[in-house]
């Protein structure tokens, strides 16, 4: 198992999943993606997380992201999954489910964490730009479901400053002030943000968000 950091190639595999075999670089062309595992179907945190994230499938859309849910269960036994999802959540699951039984996947994607459970994948995050670097990874334990919402504020994030020579503060949301990266200096970034530059300290300095 090798391990997989920020600014890592995210490693390609072939597996299959509720809608047949993927190809993972082919499934993602030249989007962002979004790789997240659960540990296990017919289980009801997982339930609520897939039902979220069929819902939120427009939002993601929209970013030019695709999703890709895994549990180390088969393929019928998340199609019948499917079924009890779009039945209690109130939604049509409308992204695959890798079925990976041989826990190829997770071994690549360090998504077991045996201190943790032995056999099953915890809740991993792996977000995914269209160069297939990894720029994010957030790990949450089995008992935790994933905030969707936050999942969407960092994808905008990452977005915003993958374009633009910004980050993004503490509890940002798309529109907020941003902030100007520090290897800008104040005379130059008022030349580049033409919205105006507001220096609180020589090292903080704000700017309205460059999209907004
Ligand atoms: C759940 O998805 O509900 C769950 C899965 C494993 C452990 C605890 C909760």
């Amino acid at each position: 198992m090798a391990t997989i950091r920020l600014g890592d190639t995210a490693p390609n595999f072939t597996a299959e999943s509720s809608i047949g075999k993927i190809d993972f670089y082919e499934f993602l062309g030249d989007s962002w993606g979004i790789l997240f595992s659960h540990p296990a179907d017919f289980t009801p945190v997982c339930t609520t997380e897939l039902g979220m994230a069929a819902k939120f499938k427009d939002e993601f859309d929209k970013r030019n992201v695709k999703m890709l849910a895994l549990s180390v269960d088969g393929t019928e036994s998340h199609k019948e999954w499917i079924k009890d999802i779009n039945e209690t959540q109130n939604t049509e699951v409308n992204f695959p489910i890798i079925a990976d039984e041989d826990k190829h996947v997770s071994t690549l994607y360090d998504m077991i964490h045996p201190k943790a459970d032995d056999n099953l994948t915890v809740r991993s995050v792996y977000i995914i730009a269209p160069d297939k670097t990894v720029k994010l990874i957030i790990t949450y334990p089995a008992s935790t479901g994933r905030n969707f919402y936050e999942l969407l504020r960092v994808i905008d994030s990452l977005q915003l400053t993958a374009y633009h020579k910004v980050a993004t503060p503490a509890n940002w949301e798309h529109g907020q002030d941003v902030v100007v990266v520090p290897s800008i200096p104040t005379e130059e970034a008022k030349e580049l943000f033409t919205a105006g530059v507001d220096e609180i300290k020589p090292y903080l300095r704000m700017t309205p968000d460059p999209t907004s």
